[in-house]
């Protein structure tokens, strides 16, 4: 196998695709298909990257091309075995069951799944070994790690699971990717000063519209420092809402906390009184400037919550790679 080969990737669950951003960064990999079901997801998605994206619901995607790696995580809300027969024909289960329809139709000789950490608690475990076992069941070896996206060149604490499954037939073995930096030992993080003011945001406005805040929060954000909350401001300023979530502001030398999805309350700017823009959330996520999000702002914000950062997945990525040359030799 040449060395600059280049990989077929089938893309599932693909939102506006952080993940795929990854992948394509090693230059070592082609996405043949990717799929997702939300039109603007879908619309930023073709672009930004291509289309080769097929905007419907993953239950009716037929004809699946072969690929050498298959990634995507299927989102597990809602998912529960609260039924005692905790069967795939669950219809709560069937996004899980589609992946791995996806896997025995395209056939990769690896997949990566991503998703939330809590998944490997849900249900006391029973729902990962539940994953795990319809996995195997595909014919993969599949291994599970969390790993921190502030361990690989992301300005953010992001715990996600990590499954990896690998063909039983092949006998290398697959290597999580070690951290990049692992302070004090070696490396430092990057801070959420090194992504926002690194370069000015103007010549690129896009995604960066200024939301106006009401009276009370302008009067909140004063009293509010670098990483604190609304838990520092006066009492009567406060409200019963969790006094440490609410109105954090970042802080310009240390990882954002999670960039979630949250369309009113976005964090604020470690220096000037209002909130970060979707343009800065996409920074702290590692997406180039020149990327636009489409879509109403609170899915431009859905978009860049769900993503997997882009140098995180770039990490993920080279690993996957590695493997196949690997298996390749
Ligand atoms: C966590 S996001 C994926 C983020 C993406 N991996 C990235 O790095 O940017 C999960 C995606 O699954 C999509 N999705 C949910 N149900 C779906 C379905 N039935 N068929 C296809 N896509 C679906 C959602 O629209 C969402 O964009």
């Amino acid at each position: 196998m040449g060395k600059e080969k280049k990989y077929r990737v089938v893309s599932m669950f693909s939102g506006s695709g952080g993940l795929d951003l990854g992948f394509l960064a090693t230059n070592r990999a082609e996405i043949v298909l990717a799929n997702d079901i939300n039109k603007y997801a879908c619309e930023s998605y073709a672009k930004n990257i291509g289309n080769h994206i097929l905007c419907q619901d993953i239950r009716e995607l037929k004809n699946m091309p072969q690929a050498d790696i298959v990634i995507g995580g299927p989102p597990c809300q809602g998912f529960s075995t609260a039924n005692p027969n905790r069967s795939f024909d669950d219809p709560r289960n069937w996004l899980f069951k589609e992946y791995a329809r996806i896997l025995s139709e395209s056939n990769p000789t690896i997949f990566v799944m991503e998703n939330v950490s809590g998944m490997v608690t849900l249900e006391k475990g029973a729902v990962l070994t539940m994953i795990l076992q319809e996995l195997e069941h595909q014919g993969y070896k599949v291994q599970y790690k969390i790993l921190n996206a502030k361990d690989y060149e992301t300005a953010q604490s992001r715990r996600r699971t990590i499954i990896v499954g690998t063909k039983k037939n092949v006998t290398s073995t697959y290597d999580y990717p070690p951290p990049v930096v692992n302070p004090p030992l070696f490396g430092r993080y990057k801070t959420v000063g090194d992504v926002l003011l690194n370069k000015p945001i103007n010549g690129n406005n896009y995604n960066h519209d200024i939301a106006k805040l009401s009276t009370l929060n302008e009067n909140r954000i004063k009293y509010i420092p670098q990483g604190g909350s609304m838990k520092d401001c006066p009492v009567e300023l406060q409200n019963n809402s969790d006094l440490k979530r609410a109105m954090r502001r970042l802080h310009l030398n240390e990882v954002s906390p999670t960039i979630v999805h949250n369309n009113n309350d976005h964090y604020y700017h470690p220096t000037e009184h209002r909130r970060v823009t979707i343009r800065e959330m996409a920074r702290i996520q590692g997406y180039p400037d020149d990327y636009i999000f489409y879509g109403p702002k609170s899915e431009q914000s859905r978009q860049v919550g769900n993503s997997v950062p882009v140098p995180f997945a770039f990490h993920i990525a080279t690993s996957v790679i590695n493997y196949l040359d690997e298996t390749g030799k």
